[in-house]
């Protein structure tokens, strides 16, 4: 695995693989690699003739009060991580070399980037969509990897890639999730035991909601009543947000008539947790 630092590094390395005509996949991450990076790994391994990750904590996408100095870094063992799964390309570099003083550019998908996520975290999207739209360009990817888990992410991205005429075909991989329900994220690291446990609630809640929906229930408000009702199960995990959306624009659903987002946002202690289910 070649680990390369700078853009212009980068940007030579994945031309030489695509004047080969080869199909470049790509997986843009912060590292604290778990197995929910790793799915998204394998696909981009079946799918592609090389690829390429990246492991890039941006400071842009943490607000002031976020978490981003201490952020789980664990890069030696995420680069065993990623060669054990055959990643060729390993792009990773500094925050100056993202972002060098003096540039005042964004990528802001307007409304969007205000909605779920965007709500308690202002500032967040526009941070994620730039970072995304600034490795794409060192990158030049045919095929990128995205994780559901992250599902307002993706529409952010998929409409910034629509917007911007990105020559890059987006691919959404499924949740992984721990034997008891709860969604891998880089951040339960930060859980105690406790905290662990209490966490269950918000994959419970979600399985209630899709149990409804199977049961026939199409009524978005009967719906998100059953979920806050188990949310209202763990008081010590404060909910931020549980919306029932369209998983494009991220709109409030009243009844349900196509494949729709279920999702949901809580602080347990100071950590914050995501995840949703589709319903249909
Ligand atoms: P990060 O949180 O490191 O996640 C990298 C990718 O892994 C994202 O696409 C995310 O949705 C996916 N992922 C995380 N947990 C997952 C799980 N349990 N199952 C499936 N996929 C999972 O998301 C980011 O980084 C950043 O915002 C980034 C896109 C890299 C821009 O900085």
């Amino acid at each position: 695995m070649k680990i390369l630092s700078t853009i212009a590094e980068m940007r030579a390395a994945a031309r030489a693989v695509r004047r080969e005509g080869k199909l470049l996949g790509f997986v843009p991450t912060m590292g604290a690699l778990h197995e929910g990076h790793l799915s998204l790994v394998r696909a981009a391994r079946q799918r592609s003739d090389v690829v390429a990750a990246s492991i890039f904590v941006n400071p842009t996408q943490f607000g002031p009060k976020e978490d981003f100095s201490k952020y789980p870094r664990s890069f030696e063992r995420d680069c065993e991580l990623l060669q054990g799964e055959g990643v060729e390309l390993l792009f990773a570099p500094t925050s100056e070399e993202m972002y060098p003083p003096g540039a005042v550019t964004w990528v802001t998908v307007e409304g969007l980037s205000e909605k779920l996520d965007g709500k308690s975290r202002p500032g967040h999207f526009r941070g994620v969509t730039t970072v995304v739209a600034k490795l794409f360009h060192a990158v030049e990817p045919d095929v990128a990897f995205f994780g559901q888990k992250d599902a307002a992410q993706v529409a952010n991205l998929r409409q910034m890639v629509r917007d911007l005429n990105f020559a890059v075909e987006m691919v959404v991989c499924p949740i992984v999730r721990e034997a008891d329900g709860l969604a891998l994220s880089s951040r339960n690291a930060y859980l105690d035991s406790e905290q662990r446990r209490q966490a269950r609630v918000l994959s419970r809640a979600l399985r209630q909601m899709a149990a409804a929906y199977e049961r026939g229930e199409r009524n978005a408000l009967v719906l998100a009543e059953a979920g806050r009702k188990v949310m209202a199960e763990e008081p010590a995990v404060r909910l931020d947000y549980l919306e029932i959306v369209d998983p494009d624009t991220l709109d409030p659903v009243a009844t349900i008539a196509r494949p729709t987002l279920a999702a949901v946002a809580a602080y347990v202690g100071a950590t914050r947790l995501i995840d949703n289910v589709v319903l249909g």
